[in-house]
């Protein structure tokens, strides 16, 4: 298994990643030790840290400093960790991040204001950047969150639903904090307009691919990869790219009906699961994230040379084959 972190361009941003650990760490140290330990075993299971990376790299295109493009990935990674808490308090999910979630480990009403105080503390961090327009798209970005989750919950158990529905989901839940993660990086750093319009867009085709593998991978990896039971999603009624392309299958609709009602035994999850790996659905759902990815790639080609560049590439690869 190919971890993000084994990727070279880690190494390279090594320090400033650190710095923005440190970063991160103050930010949830609450005068309420619930809240603390809550955000802190959140933050110290570990996570990608795509966000904070695809600000840093944003930021490359313009004028770098560490300490301002810092609280803009801070800001980031905690909007990020709020609708984790959040998201798993609505699916019910108990485990995140190969550990127990906030909502099991504590309970669901501390998992709210854990996660409030997350949002709160994710624009503390950015109140320092004399910027309207950063502080007008962030916090267009996490309304944007909000409406996606909620039509998630709009969604939940309809089977009369099509792939636009899916992508409009998708976009507002994932692809455009990603989007925003790059924007803002370049924002912050003065870069071209052009270079900052174009590093959104490669952020939001990236996202957009991001999110279907994080749907296939659902289907397809281990439980022990994924730090929760394979076909989650299916169990808390979300039907995902995979599943909108089964919906039409006599055998796929009876697993279906069983994950819906609650009734799916830990038997037919397996079957299930066998069925759905050797459909051509995930084959299916493969493609449509490849097209996503190479849209990606078509704006970082675009891009001047800079050194970032190669590290999004390499980013982009790693969405294109991550296993986990
Ligand atoms: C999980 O995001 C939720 C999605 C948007 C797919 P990540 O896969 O980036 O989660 P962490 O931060 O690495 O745990
Ligand atoms: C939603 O994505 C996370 C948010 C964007 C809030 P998922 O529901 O697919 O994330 P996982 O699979 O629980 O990590
Ligand atoms: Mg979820
Ligand atoms: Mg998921």
């Amino acid at each position: 298994m190919e971890k993000l972190q084994a990727l070279s361009l880690y190494a390279k941003f090594r320090k400033d990643l650190n710095y923005i650990e440190k970063e991160l760490e103050c930010s949830v140290d609450s005068a309420s030790p619930i809240i603390r330990q809550a955000s802190l075993h959140l933050l110290r299971a570990g996570g990608k840290r795509i966000r904070p990376i695809f600000v840093l790299l944003a930021s490359e295109f313009g004028e770098f400093s560490l300490e301002r493009v810092g609280k803009v990935a801070v800001a980031l990674e905690l909007v990020h960790m709020a609708s984790l808490v959040h998201d798993d308090v609505i699916d019910n999910s108990n485990m995140r991040r190969g550990h127990q979630t906030v909502k099991a480990k504590w309970n669901n009403r501390i998992a709210m204001y854990t996660g409030d105080y997350m949002f709160a503390q994710a624009l503390v961090s950015i109140a320092d950047i004399h910027s309207p327009a950063v502080h007008q798209l962030l916090a267009k970005t996490m309304l944007e969150i909000c409406e996606g989750e909620m039509i998630q919950i709009e969604h939940q158990r309809i089977v009369d639903q099509t792939l636009r529905d899916y992508l409009r989901r998708i976009k507002r839940k994932t692809a455009l904090l990603l989007s925003s993660s790059c924007e803002l990086g370049a924002l912050v750093a003065d870069a071209d307009e052009k270079d900052v319009q174009r590093l959104s867009r490669f952020g939001y085709y990236a996202g957009m691919s991001f999110q279907i593998t994080d749907d296939i991978l659902d289907f397809t990896s281990t439980d022990e990869k994924l730090g929760k039971p394979a076909g989650s999603d299916l169990l808390n009624g979300h039907l995902t790219l995979p599943a909108l392309y089964l919906k039409e299958d006599p055998t796929f609709q009876v697993y279906m009906k069983q994950a819906f009602n609650g009734q799916l035994t830990e038997q037919t999850r397996h079957e299930m699961l066998t069925y759905v790996r050797s459909s051509g659905a995930i084959k299916k759902a493969e493609a449509m994230s490849d097209l996503y990815l190479e849209k990606a790639r078509r704006e970082l080609a675009a891009l001047p040379d800079e050194k970032a560049k190669t590290a999004f590439m390499q980013i982009a690869d790693f969405i294109g084959r991550r296993n986990y």
